[in-house]
């Protein structure tokens, strides 16, 4: 078996609506993005994660999926997809898509038609069940973004099941049909030329066929975005038996293109999560999220990462910011301090076994931007009310130079940039080589030419204390996540500061022991290593 291409990558996710805005109109799209996919190639990075560009209603901004072989006129058209797979494979990237099967828009042709009438032939691709007795909702399950689970389709007087928004029914993986559908939509796109797909909810497409009650949660959990959601165990609606098959069958249709399978598998148990990419029979990869919820402390810091990869090896996709969360500079306490920490924890994502991904604005070290409760959009922050966890906030519109407009659009755009300045900017970044965009061009491009930290064994190398490191070979990863400067133990050798979050501390050789200051992380590479590998 030949290695697989995304080995040795470094992903970066494009939040499409705000990263550039081609045409004009306040909303990011294809045209905008062609035209600033060099700056992922100025990057290092070697796959972008563009999120979804297909007709829609927009009432998850793009997550409801109307037509999945169309190109959303506000987004561009087919060739505008074509023009942005040619740019990125010009500039040697890759680019994935995000595809989303656990449920469609209601305006989806499949919806339209499955309402109209019980034996419609589309009836059976989304989940209708009768009333329970008194009227209600069939289970007590319960939407993502808040209120029941299911809604009632007055004229043929059964309810569907959303996990999401009432007009995101979702689709009955049980039919057949709608996996025949799936497997011509791959298909499609891997004809046009992508390289993979990000697979949305890819735990949930499969439920427990008796729909049985889901029980109330032990503790509340801390992830779920509305109150609501965290008041229920979540043991019958998502990650079911059977939800793996789907992708085994996917697996076979994407392989003969070398396509990446990519999966939001939104389970923080790793051992769970793991099931997904453990034979690696289904899905080559997949996201885990909880490094989102860590707290900066070195014990919680080493546990959530060391456990994923050892439960996961080379299956995980490393994040810790997304378009679905607050920014990790904000959750880190925001400003300077927050700003330093997210570096620190960006070199250790950059050197584990798996894919790491940067989300757009991370390399600028954006805090999340102030969106007025006025000019909100995001569904959970509509329907929730105070206490909803809004995502707006981490979507405000990419930076790109200086001055009014930050060069996103030519008009205001569809969320506010959020309290910027110039100095947030890529441009200005891009003329400071102290900047958070050196800082992580210099980690990217080091964890592409440390074959290292590809293949080479990860092994932990403090079990306690401030200092969390590991080791892969000739390449030795270490960060002090602790509030003092710290000595830590080397292994033996000379060993040269090859990365430091502080750029001058870089090139000096280090023997028997490493000082850090506190929320320093470096890079170290074993001297004679450095001989060989060049
Ligand atoms: C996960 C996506 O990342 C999020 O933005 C979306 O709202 C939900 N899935 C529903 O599709």
């Amino acid at each position: 078996m030949t290695t697989p291409w995304w080995r040795s990558s470094v992903g970066y996710e494009v939040y499409l609506r705000s990263f550039a805005d081609g045409d004009g109109d306040g909303v990011g799209d294809l045209r905008g993005l062609r035209d600033r996919l060099d700056h992922l190639a100025w990057l290092g990075v070697d796959v972008a994660w563009v999120t979804p560009f297909y007709p829609s209603p927009m009432r998850d901004h793009g997550y409801d999926v109307a037509d999945y072989c169309d190109v959303e006129p506000v987004f561009g058209t087919l060739a505008d997809v074509d023009a942005v797979v040619a740019r990125c494979h010009e500039l040697g990237m890759r680019l994935v898509i995000d595809l989303v099967p656990n449920h469609t828009s209601s305006d989806h042709r499949w919806f339209q038609e499955a309402r109209s009438s019980r034996d419609n032939a589309f009836r059976d691709y989304y989940i209708w069940r009768d009333p329970a007795d008194d009227g209600g909702p069939p289970n007590n399950w319960v939407s993502n973004f808040g209120g029941p689970a299911w809604t009632l389709d007055e004229r043929t007087g059964q309810y569907w099941l959303h996990l999401f928004l009432p007009e995101q029914p979702d689709l009955n993986w049980e039919n057949p049909s709608v996996a025949d559908e799936f497997d011509a939509i791959l298909r499609f796109w891997l004809d046009r030329g992508v390289d993979g797909f990000r697979i949305d909810v890819a735990h949930a497409l499969v439920k427990h066929p008796d729909l049985p009650d889901n029980p109330p949660a032990e503790a509340g959990s801390r992830w779920a975005l509305m109150d609501e959601a965290a008041a229920l165990e979540r043991l019958y609606d998502v990650d079911q038996p059977g939800v793996l098959d789907i992708y085994r069958r996917w697996r076979k249709v994407v392989e003969p293109y070398a396509g990446l399978l990519l999966g939001e598998v939104y389970l923080l148990d790793i051992d769970r999560l793991a099931a997904y990419v453990r034979d690696q029979d289904g899905l080559h990869l997949s996201f885990w999220f909880k490094p989102l919820y860590v707290q900066w402390d070195p014990a919680a810091i080493r546990d959530v990462l060391a456990h994923a990869a050892a439960a996961a090896p080379d299956g995980l996709a490393w994040v810790q910011s997304s378009h679905d969360r607050s920014r990790a500079v904000t959750r880190f306490g925001g400003g300077e301090r927050g700003r330093a920490r997210a570096l620190v924890f960006a070199t250790l994502l950059m050197g584990l076994p798996g894919v790491p991904f940067v989300y757009q604005g991370e390399e600028l070290g954006l805090e999340d931007g102030r969106v007025p409760v006025e000019l909100a959009q995001d569904p959970v922050a509509l329907r929730g009310g105070p206490t909803a966890k809004s995502r707006d906030g981490c979507r405000t519109p990419m930076l790109w130079e200086p001055g009014e407009g930050y060069g996103f659009g030519s008009t205001t755009p569809w969320l506010p940039f959020g309290d910027r300045s110039d100095a947030d900017t890529v441009a200005v970044q891009r003329d400071d080589p102290d900047s958070m965009v050196h800082r992580y061009r210099a980690l990217v491009r080091l964890r592409r030419e440390r074959t290292d930290l590809h293949d080479a064994p990860l092994e932990w190398l403090h079990e306690e204390g401030p200092v969390v490191a590991y080791r892969r070979g000739g390449t030795l990863v270490a960060a002090n996540c602790g509030e003092q400067r710290h000595s830590a133990p080397l292994p033996a050798g000379t060993w040269e500061a090859a990365f430091c979050t502080d750029r001058q501390s870089e090139g000096r050789s280090h023997v028997r022991e490493l000082a850090l200051a506190p929320t320093e992380a470096m890079i170290l590479v074993a001297a004679e290593t450095t001989a060989r590998r060049g």
